[in-house]
C-alpha cells in the first residue's frame, strides 16, 4: 500500500484498522493535519504527493523564478523521474541547514539539491543511482595571484556550511580555521567574494561556472585543482524507504535509456553529458 506511510503503520492496530476503513471511504479527501478526530488523521489515500526538498538558491541545479516557482535541472530531472515512475512530487524550499533531518524527520519525502553521495551522509539516508557528476571549483577575482588549491592554505576562503566545498577547504585549512567563512547559501559567499570579505568561494563547478558567467559584473575567474575528488549527486530518501527509493531507481534508469536524462541535459548545460569531462570542460574554459 504504497499511500501509507511508515509512520502511519506505527500508529497502534486499532488506529491502524479505523485508518484503513477511513481510508477506503474518504478518496476524494485532501491530506488532513494531524488532528482530535479520527477522520482528519487519516491518511491521504490515491493522490499521494511525495515531497520534495530543495534548497533553491543553486542555479542552475535549483532555483526560485520571478513567480516563485523553484526551477532547474534537479527540478526537471524529478519531474521526468516521478512521471516514470508513476508518483505525483512537490518541491518545497528546504534550507540547506537542516535538509538532511527534513527527510529523517519525515517532513519531506525526498531531496534533490545538488547532493553529493558520500560515505558520511549513507550512515544517515539512502541514495538513488548517481544522476550528475561534479567537482568542486575555485572562484576567485579576476586580478587575483592565486592559482592552486594549496594556496588557499591561509587566506579567507568562503564556503556555503555543510556543503563538500566545506569539507575540502576544512581539510585543507582544519576545520576550525577561523579563515573559513560559512555562508547559508552559495550565492551569499559569491557576494561575500565579490566585497572583498573573501579571497576566494570553493563550491561545485555547475554552480560556480553558472554564477560566474551570469555575473560578469563581478569579475570573476574559476580555478581547477586536479587535487579535487570527483563527486556524484544523488536523490535521497530516509534511510530504509526501499520502496520509494526502487521507484526513484527504475524512474532514473527510464529517463537515461529514453534519451530524456540526455534532452534535460543538454537544455541546462549545452551538450550531452560525457562523463567526467562534464564537469571539466567549463570550467577550463571559463577560467581563460
Ligand atoms: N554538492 C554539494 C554538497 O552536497 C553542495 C550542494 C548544495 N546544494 C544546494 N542546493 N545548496 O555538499
Amino acid at each position: 500500500m504504497p499511500s501509507i506511510t511508515t509512520r502511519h503503520f506505527l500508529q497502534t492496530a486499532g488506529t491502524l484498522l479505523a485508518g484503513l476503513v477511513l481510508v477506503a471511504c474518504s478518496k476524494q479527501e485532501p491530506p488532513a493535519p494531524a488532528a482530535s478526530t479520527p477522520a482528519a488523521s487519516a491518511p491521504a489515500p490515491a493522490a499521494r504527493v511525495y515531497v520534495v526538498g530543495t534548497d533553491a538558491a543553486y542555479a542552475p541545479f535549483e532555483s526560485q523564478n520571478e513567480k516563485g516557482e523553484i526551477v532547474g535541472f534537479d527540478v526537471d530531472v524529478v519531474k521526468a523521474v516521478a512521471q516514470k515512475a508513476g508518483i505525483e512530487v512537490k518541491f518545497v524550499n528546504t534550507p540547506w541547514e537542516g535538509i538532511f533531518n527534513s527527510v529523517a524527520q519525515g517532513d519531506r519525502d525526498l531531496l534533490v539539491s545538488a547532493i553529493t553521495i558520500t560515505n558520511e551522509r549513507k550512515q544517515t539516508l539512502d541514495f538513488s543511482e548517481p544522476y550528475f557528476d561534479a567537482q568542486q571549483l575555485i572562484a576567485v577575482k579576476k586580478d587575483s595571484k592565486i592559482t592552486k588549491f594549496a594556496d588557499l592554505k591561509k587566506l579567507k576562503v568562503g564556503v556555503q556550511n555543510g556543503t563538500t566545498g566545506d569539507e575540502v577547504v576544512a581539510k585543507l585549512q582544519g576545520k576550525d580555521s577561523a579563515n573559513i567563512k560559512r555562508f547559508e547559501s552559495t550565492p551569499l559567499a559569491l557576494k561575500e567574494l565579490e566585497a572583498g570579505g573573501v579571497e576566494a568561494v570553493v563550491a561545485d563547478n555547475g554552480v560556480v561556472v553558472n554564477y560566474v558567467n551570469n555575473n560578469a559584473d563581478a569579475k570573476f575567474k574559476t580555478i581547477s585543482d586536479t587535487s579535487f575528488a570527483a563527486e556524484q549527486y544523488g536523490l535521497a530518501v530516509k534511510k530504509g524507504n526501499a520502496e520509494l527509493l526502487a521507484k526513484l531507481n527504475k524512474g532514473l534508469a527510464d529517463i537515461k535509456a529514453d534519451g530524456s536524462y540526455n534532452q534535460i541535459y543538454a537544455k541546462y548545460f549545452g551538450a550531452a553529458p560525457m562523463p567526467a569531462a562534464v564537469a571539466k570542460a567549463p570550467a577550463g574554459a571559463a577560467s581563460k
